[in-house]
């Protein structure tokens, strides 16, 4: 008995320090949209639908806000027609100058590529869009989509394939989000005013309801107790994995997967879109990007 409690008190203490929140959908998310739109309960609490009909769409986030670590998420996206429709994952702070890291996926109809769209919002500025074409059918199956988020850089990996990295230049007056805790949120919804070929294809009702289906939510990252997170999560040590040397700068192996990607799938670059800036293309892209 005593030889159990000392191993679950010893367990108990590697899990804290490992940071691991066993983000179970159920246990770790909450239903802010679309009440009967929404399910949890399948597969023990680890899966997640969001449907979206004419009635309503549906939205859920995480109870606890997070600053730096990984955050990891299967999705299934909306089969067939889904023109109009977005299925969205991101990170995002509250308030007017607020941090933002997205995913978000613009439906298609049948047989057509979907296309991910990400974004960073830097004290409640964003514009900084890069769009992608996926190598794969998203609707076929579940895909790894995570967010890799620590005090140097952020990388967007798609099945562990880095597909975009925005890094820190703070030392160059570049706002970077690590002063803000941010929460994990998960929504389906209409966008078909810009969504699908800019919002010239509408949404077909006729092939409602549209089900996104979520699994193996992973939050292994630092939990948001306030501004003393800020060093706290921020300080390089071991507890803190997410400061090792080695997440501060992808691999010259990994640096060539993100360069494939750019290379075949990148359909949209902010920093390449000189007509929208009047001339005046954000400082960052004048920077080594990755
Ligand atoms: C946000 O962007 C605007 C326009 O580019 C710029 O004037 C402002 O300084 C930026 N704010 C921050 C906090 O970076
Ligand atoms: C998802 O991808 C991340 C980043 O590469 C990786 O750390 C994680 O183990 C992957 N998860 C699954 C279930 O494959
Ligand atoms: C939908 O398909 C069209 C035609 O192939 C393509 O131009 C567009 O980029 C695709 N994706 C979206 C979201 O519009």
């Amino acid at each position: 008995m005593a030889v159990l409690q000392a191993f679950l008190i010893v367990l108990c203490i590697i899990v804290s320090h490992q940071n691991l929140v066993d983000a179970k959908f159920s246990k770790s998310m909450y239903i802010t949209w679309g009440a009967q739109h929404a399910t949890m309960q399948g597969n023990g609490g680890e899966d997640l639908n969001l449907v979206l009909d004419p009635f309503s769409g549906s939205a859920v986030q995480s109870k606890r806000g997070f600053l730096f670590g990984s955050i990891e998420m299967l999705i299934k996206l909306v089969p067939g027609n889904s023109a109009g429709t977005v299925t969205a994952y991101y990170l995002s702070s509250t308030g007017t100058k607020h941090d933002e890291i997205d995913f978000e996926f613009l439906g298609n109809i049948s047989g057509q590529p979907y296309i991910v769209h990400t974004n960073i919002y830097t004290q409640g500025n964003g514009s900084k869009e890069q769009q992608f074409y996926l190598w794969f059918d998203p609707t076929a199956d579940f895909h790894n989509y995570t967010i890799h988020w620590n005090p140097t850089e952020i990388v967007w990996y798609v099945d562990s394939l880095p597909i975009r990295v925005f890094r820190n230049y703070e030392n160059q007056g570049i706002a970077y989000p690590n002063k803000q805790g941010m929460r994990v949120y998960s929504s389906l919804w209409n966008a078909d005013n810009w969504a699908t070929r800019g919002g010239l294809v509408k949404i077909d009702w006729t092939s409602a309801p549209f089900t996104a289906r979520f699994q193996n939510f992973r939050a292994r990252a630092c939990k948001w107790n306030g501004d003393i997170s800020i060093s706290q999560c921020g300080t390089t040590s071991p507890a803190n994995w997410w400061t090792s040397p080695i997440y501060s700068q992808l691999s010259s192996a990994k640096r060539g997967q993100l360069q494939w990607v750019r290379d075949n799938f990148m359909i949209y670059d902010y920093c390449k879109d000189t007509k929208r800036f009047n001339g005046q293309i954000p400082p960052e892209c004048f920077i080594q990007q990755f």
